[in-house]
């Protein structure tokens, strides 16, 4: 173990234990435990639920994420109602977060509406390749954008991306990436942080013609469920360079930070598309 990894260790361990201290009943996206975790061998995926008491439902949750989204056992459901999105500008900052590279929103940036209820945009964060498939095929990259509301009720929007032209997201944030690439983990902050300024809202702001909705969990430990997932049924584009970006900051357990699909236990995924303007009910 080199110096970088032990004083990691070490900062995770002190965390927790305050986190334990504070012994909060509902651990928000913010707040959870910080358990070493990683998608190699020794503390892989598979072996999530056995880490700490905290990951327990990443074994025994029976409505996890992601899964493979069969796009014949889809139902239509027109009251879902295309997807709400009001998002503005303001401050972001790009950050390590040891097991993927995301964006943090700490000012207000915008809010999603599902079933009336207002979440609002917290962070974003990507994994290579992607965690959800459809029809089976994993794709090259999938980009969260994770909504809370003020109870902490969770909706991720994810976007699947495939190998072929530059995604104009990424592109925009070239410079800062390998910032942080460069950048060293071990200087003083428990996480490498490079202020973005002002976030443009356009670069995240697709509108769907299509997409999937399904209740399932967060994909990384504490695996906790009862999150609303938007995939949106489009598939986009990464360069394979764009991809070579994004795992460019993390440490080789967290390059490939894809948690394999889980099973449905009999859920339902619904499938939106507005009949009137998309009726082929194109992607
Ligand atoms: C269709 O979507 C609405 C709005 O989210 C929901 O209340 C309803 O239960 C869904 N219908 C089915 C059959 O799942
Ligand atoms: C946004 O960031 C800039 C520097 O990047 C700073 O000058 C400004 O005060 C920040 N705005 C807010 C509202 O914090």
């Amino acid at each position: 173990m080199d110096g970088c990894r032990f004083s990691l260790l070490v900062l995770l361990i002190v965390l927790a234990a305050v986190l334990i201290g504070l012994a909060s009943a509902h651990p928000g996206p913010e707040e959870e435990m910080e358990i070493e975790y990683n998608y190699g061998s020794n503390l892989g995926s598979n072996k999530w639920g056995n880490l700490h008491q905290h990951y327990e439902t990443c074994l025994s949750g029976k409505m996890q994420s992601p899964i493979d989204i069969d796009k014949n056992d889809a139902v239509l459901n027109e009251t879902l109602g295309s997807l709400i999105r009001k998002y503005t500008s303001a401050n972001a900052t790009l950050v390590n977060h040891i097991y993927s590279v995301g964006v943090l929103f700490e000012e207000d940036f915008g809010e999603l509406v599902i079933d009336g209820r207002i979440y609002t945009l917290k962070q974003m964060h990507w994994h290579t390749p992607s965690e959800h498939q459809i029809n089976g095929v994993r794709y090259d990259a999938e980009l969260h954008l994770v909504h809370q509301a003020y109870d902490d009720g969770i909706a991720v929007v994810a976007i699947l991306y495939q190998l072929g032209r530059d995604d104009p997201l990424v592109s925009a944030l070239k410079n800062k990436l390998e910032e942080l690439a460069d950048d060293d983990k071990c200087k003083k902050e428990e996480r490498a942080e490079i202020p973005l300024g002002k976030f443009d809202s356009k670069l995240i702001k697709i509108k769907p013609r299509k997409y999937y909705r399904y209740l399932g969990s967060l994909t990384t430990p504490p695996c906790t469920e009862y999150v609303v997932w938007t995939v949106l049924a489009r598939v986009r584009t990464i360069s394979n360079s764009q991809v070579e970006m994004l795992r460019a900051p993390l440490d080789k357990p967290y390059k490939k930070n894809a948690r394999p699909v889980q099973v449905l236990n009999g859920r339902k995924i619904q499938a939106y598309y507005d009949q009137i303007t998309n009726p082929l009910g194109n992607e």
